[in-house]
């Protein structure tokens, strides 16, 4: 039996109307899950009533692409975490490279963000990984350290806190990391979350692997005992690759734990 459950997180981007997002919702309503993986959706914000009602009593859980830094008010265009909350939404992404590299987000944006959801009471799911050139340079552990200084205004974890490792350089360009230094990052970022929380919440705290995960890479990826599941984009979009990504997670794992 796992100590954490594992969750496959479906990131859909800017890629579906939300119609076609509806549809692919049913489409994975309607497939046989594995009981043992947790699975949330994360369509865009138009698409997130849609597909919440498609996903309604089913156990797959509606998630948000990202947040607002503040509660209310005059943010042309932002959405808050009260609203997301009242859509019915669970989890939410906070740091995902594409919102670092293109909106220029930084860890202190990323401390609000998780401090908004809190206070509605939803689950972030903190995104953290180096560049090419940061690995090359040996400088991921410490790009990882500054990431998760994020955190360094929290005394405890935001409820329901989980983590995504996802290697820049991984994302969306067919090249995932190897499973070995997957799980080697994950013993890092474990190791830094019992530095801030203890042992026990490290334990606990569930670390998902991004980076061009497929149905080929996933078996290998999530046979290490480490990787806590995946947080998906391509892949996600096609529901016969969900189905299988599922399968992979669902299997025991035979790779050692590092922490
Ligand atoms: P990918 O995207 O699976 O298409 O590489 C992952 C992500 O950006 O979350």
């Amino acid at each position: 039996m796992r100590v954490r459950r594992r969750l496959l997180v479906a990131n859909w981007k800017m890629t579906r109307t939300p119609a076609a997002a509806a549809a692919l919702a049913r489409a994975l309503v309607a497939m046989a899950r594995p009981a043992e993986v947790d699975l949330a959706i994360a369509p865009s914000f138009p698409a997130l009533d849609r597909v919440g009602a498609a996903l309604s009593g089913t156990g797959i859980a509606l998630a948000a692409q990202d947040v607002y830094v503040e509660k209310e008010g005059a943010f042309t265009g932002e959405v808050s975490a009260s609203m997301l909350k009242d859509a019915g939404v669970a989890l939410v992404l906070v740091g995902h490279s594409e919102r670092r590299l293109l909106r220029g987000e930084r860890e202190p944006d990323f401390a609000r963000k998780m401090e908004r959801l809190t206070e509605e009471g939803l689950a972030p799911l903190y995104c953290v990984g180096e560049t090419r050139a940061e690995r090359d340079a040996g400088r991921t552990a410490d790009v990882l350290r500054n990431q998760l200084a994020a955190l360094d205004g929290f005394s405890a974890p935001p409820p329901g806190l989980t983590f995504a490792y996802e290697p820049v350089w991984a994302i969306g360009t067919g090249l995932a990391a190897t499973p070995r230094m997957v799980g080697d990052v994950h013993a890092l970022l474990r190791a830094g979350i019992a530095v801030r929380f203890g042992p026990s919440i490290a334990a606990s705290t569930r670390i998902l692997y991004g980076g061009s995960v497929s149905p080929g890479n996933a078996p290998g990826l999530f046979a290490e005992a480490e990787v806590d599941g995946g947080l998906v984009g391509g892949a996600s979009l096609v529901a016969k690759d969900v189905a299988a990504l599922l399968a992979a997670a669902a299997a025991p794992t035979t790779g050692a734990a590092r922490a």
